[in-house]
């Protein structure tokens, strides 16, 4: 990209504005002085600034708040930064550290615990999202996405350059590239190209000395690092050269529900033991709730089985009834679209709209909101006894809350064949399946927060059985900080081990050593950031 001439100058400039700046009170004052009369800035930096008292502040950080139980925080930024390029960041990096602020990115908002723009302390908001340039060349099947772009856009950019290439991320078509690619990043071409990070071949990021640097430039510990060990520890990620994948010109999706009445739980089974198994062009992910039954009108569960096949229906309906024929599927359950239609196809499946929009829905600035949120994460190693299924089918129907939802996607396919070392990212083959739970309400007033997050906590604690143990291993990209905290960022490695050996398994100790190296003043630091390592510990 077009910055990159910038980098090798930088170093030089910043150790002479240092050594001409007298040291000051710290004060968000000072920082934005220092913005303003900050060499080499290429565009007007006083354009993108916002401190609290300025008209647009509060729109602008509620923006992308995915999450309402956090935009009623306390906890503001005191200024917001929206930079228009690779000077003005840097500029917010080395402002900061001279006046006792800390840095919080934000690309698409959508961390589960606010991460991006709730802190307990002094901090500017680094939101990106002016930075949302995508490049896709078709002849190389590579593209250039920078990170505070969509989902929504990087596949709507590719649509539009080729029908019969694609990229395997997420489903929701709001979030952002630069929390979803830096934590790994699954989607329903997971089982046949892996993530979103294993498909990264190239990154600028600018380090904790303002530095600009690209994969080469970084080494490749710091570019392993940053694929599956999420960003916010390192420095921040300007944007990502990917791989985009062939995908054919027809593909097949289906939606289809079963309640227990409809055999559901036998389904389930079924499906647990073979959906990881299965073809790698095919992914089929399992949604359950409660609901009401049409037939006796009492709570049942429900199990809405959602797919998508790299391939025509007439492959698609004999490899079902060869594989999980208890689901009866249907001709007329699935429906074959392009892969552009399978992507708006699953974002209508979560925000509830038709799935026959235009691909250019996928472009669309007003997200929806799930109002208040809480999720957590599992993996499973071998399939859930009928009675721990039955169990969970009680605890759902019981639970007094407005929506709970557990969400399962098989894992298989590549992601056996990738080693836990390849990328940050660890959980790969000793996972049959990944469990996504969460719980959402609207409802505001005393007690009923709590009543959400003990259910989930509650239902957490039920799988315990069931599920992966020493570590409990938990996806970082659902991030809960119930498993585990830093002070700040200020804890030692052993204590945050706790959480960190959940996130990273054998990963962690290496992502330590990363960090150690490339922040060793802990500057990018934050409630589950990586820790620094003692001498003794590295
Ligand atoms: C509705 C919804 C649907 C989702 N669907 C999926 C899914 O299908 N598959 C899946 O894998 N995940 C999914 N997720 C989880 C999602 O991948 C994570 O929440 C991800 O971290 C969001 O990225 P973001 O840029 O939107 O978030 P942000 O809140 O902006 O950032 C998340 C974290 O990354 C850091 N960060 C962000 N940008 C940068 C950067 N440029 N440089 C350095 N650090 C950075 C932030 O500081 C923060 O710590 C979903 C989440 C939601 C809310
Ligand atoms: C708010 O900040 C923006 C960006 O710095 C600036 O353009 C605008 O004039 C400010 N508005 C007010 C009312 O101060
Ligand atoms: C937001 O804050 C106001 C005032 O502090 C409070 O009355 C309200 O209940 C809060 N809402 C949420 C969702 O926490
Ligand atoms: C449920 O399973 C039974 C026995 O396998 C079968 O006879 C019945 O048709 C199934 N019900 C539905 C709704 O698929
Ligand atoms: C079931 O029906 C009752 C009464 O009509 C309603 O209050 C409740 O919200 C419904 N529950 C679900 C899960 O749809
Ligand atoms: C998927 O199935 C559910 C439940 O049967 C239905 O309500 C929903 O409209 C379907 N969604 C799409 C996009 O087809
Ligand atoms: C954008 O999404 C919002 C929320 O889902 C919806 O209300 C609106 O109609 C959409 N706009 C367009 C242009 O599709």
């Amino acid at each position: 990209m077009k910055y990159l001439n910038s980098y090798f100058t930088f170093a030089t400039a910043i150790a002479l504005f240092f050594s001409f700046q007298p040291s000051s009170a710290d004060s968000h004052e000072n920082f934005v002085r220092c913005l303003y009369n900050y060499p080499h800035i290429t565009n007007t930096i006083s354009n993108v600034v916002y401190t609290q008292t300025n008209s647009s502040y509060s729109s602008l950080l509620d923006h992308t708040i995915e999450i309402r139980r956090f935009s009623n925080s306390s906890s503001k930024p005191l200024v917001i930064v929206t930079p228009l390029d690779v000077s003005q960041i840097q500029a917010t990096i080395i402002c900061s550290q001279r006046h006792g602020l800390q840095i919080r990115t934000r690309s698409g908002g959508h961390d589960y615990e606010g991460l991006s723009y709730v802190a307990q302390v002094p901090f500017v908001l680094l939101d990106l999202l002016n930075l949302r340039e995508i490049t896709v060349d078709e002849e190389s099947r590579t593209a250039w996405v920078q990170s505070g772009a969509t989902l929504g856009e990087l596949y709507y950019s590719i649509s539009q350059k080729s029908k019969t290439l694609g990229f395997p991320a997420g489903s929701c078509a709001s979030v952002g590239i630069g929390g979803h690619f830096s934590g790994g990043g699954y989607g329903f071409m997971m089982r046949k190209y892996g993530l979103a990070a294993d498909n990264v071949i190239d990154a600028h990021i600018i380090d904790v000395n303002g530095n600009l640097l690209d994969r080469q430039a970084m080494g490749e510990d710091l570019f392993w690092a940053i694929r599956g060990g999420g960003g916010a520890s390192f420095g921040i990620i300007v944007a990502w050269k990917v791989k985009l994948v062939p995908v054919p010109s027809t593909v097949t999706v289906f939606n289809v529900s079963r309640t227990l009445e409809e055999n559901a739980t036998e389904i389930i089974q079924k499906w647990q033991l073979v959906a990881h198994k299965l073809d790698e062009r095919i992914m089929i992910k399992v949604d359950i709730t409660r609901v009401n039954s049409s037939q006796h009108g009492k709570l049942t569960i429900q199990a809405r089985f959602m797919s998508l096949f790299l391939g025509g229906v007439e492959d698609l309906i004999p490899l079902m009834q060869n594989s999980l024929p208890e689901l009866g599927l249907d001709r007329n359950d699935c429906k074959e679209t392009s892969w552009i239609g399978s992507v708006v196809f699953y974002n209508a499946l979560l925000i509830g709209s038709s799935g026959n929009e235009p691909p250019e829905s996928m472009l669309n600035k007003t997200q929806i909101r799930f109002g208040n949120y809480k999720g957590k994460s599992d993996y499973v190693k071998k399939p859930i006894p009928i009675e721990g299924l039955r169990g969970l089918w009680r605890l759902l129907c019981d639970a007094k809350v407005e929506y709970a939802i557990l969400q399962l996607a098989p894992y298989g396919g590549i992601m056996n064949e990738i080693s836990e070392s390849e990328i940050a990212f660890s959980h790969r083959s000793q996972y049959i399946f990944h469990i996504h739970y969460w719980v959402t309400w609207q409802e505001e007033g005393d007690g009923i927060a709590q009543r959400h997050m003990n259910f989930i906590r509650r239902e957490y604690k039920y799988m315990e059985p069931y599920v992966s143990n020493s570590p409990r291993a938990a996806y970082i990209n659902y991030r809960d900080l119930d498993i585990g905290v830093n002070n700040n960022g200020y804890t030692s490695y052993t204590q945050a081990s706790i959480w960190g050996l959940k996130y990273f398994n054998n990963n962690f100790k290496r992502l330590a050593r990363v960090k150690t190296k490339v922040d060793p003043e802990n500057f990018f630091r934050n409630e589950q950031s990586i820790p620094i390592l003692s001498m003794e510990e590295y």
